[in-house]
């Protein structure tokens, strides 16, 4: 690809920069890619100008000084508070803030399945729009029984046109917080996960209705 990448990378030290060199050789192989690597406490042994540019946290003010183009699709992982920041510090670079994707690396907000908030979130309902055609889909705790539509990409996106209380993150099948049993039926998945869920169980973020389902929602 021709296309300008940007890798904005930042580590506590070069023990702690995980692909390290495989970053490095792929950047290496794109035409116009720019790596910029922070070490906030580099050891001795790590290289200014090899193993990383400056000695630094990646955080908002490095990034504004690196005159990053404003129509760029930026792409952020790590924890909540780090791309927080970095979203602020990108949007003030003139970067529009539909265009900054982020996805948190770490600890996030505490899942409480089964315990009720003080949410005024609606109850269960059928979802907006013609009904659909398809099989039967049963949230059996939510006593919602809905014809699969294939306006949905996933059970997930169903459950969520119909306020079911679900959890989800990563929505691609890969951090199984979504995982939960499925009582009758069998799904297909696309794409599929990348470890398979408990026997029993389905990931309903990457996952339609094969036949008729009840789930355990
Ligand atoms: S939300 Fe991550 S696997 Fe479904």
């Amino acid at each position: 690809s021709t296309r300008q990448v940007w890798w904005l990378h930042g580590a506590r030290d070069g023990t702690e920069h995980p692909f390290a060199k495989e970053s490095r050789d792929l950047i290496a192989a794109l035409p116009n890619a720019k790596s910029t690597v922070y070490y906030s406490r580099p050891t001795d042994t790590d290289r200014q100008g090899v193993d990383y540019l400056e000695a630094s946290r990646l955080s908002a003010e490095p990034v504004r000084r690196l005159d990053l183009p404003t129509d760029a699709d930026a792409y952020l992982c790590g924890p909540a508070a780090f791309m927080d920041s970095l979203t602020a510090a990108l949007v003030d670079c003139g970067l529009d803030a539909s265009r900054v994707h982020t996805e948190i690396f770490g600890a996030g907000p505490a899942i409480t399945p089964g315990i009720k908030g003080a949410s005024t979130a609606p109850a269960p309902h059928q979802p907006a729009g013609p009904p659909g055609t398809g099989p039967e889909v049963s949230f059996a705790r939510s006593g919602l029984t809905i014809p699969w539509n294939d306006a949905q990409e996933s059970l997930l996106e169903l459950a969520e046109a119909c306020d079911v209380p679900v959890q989800w993150s990563c929505r691609t099948g890969v951090c199984h917080t979504c995982e939960l049993a499925l009582m009758s039926g069998t799904v297909n998945y696309s794409p599929d996960p990348v470890e398979p869920p408990a026997e029993g169980n389905i990931l309903i973020c990457c996952s339609k209705p094969e036949g008729g389902v009840v789930l355990d929602l």
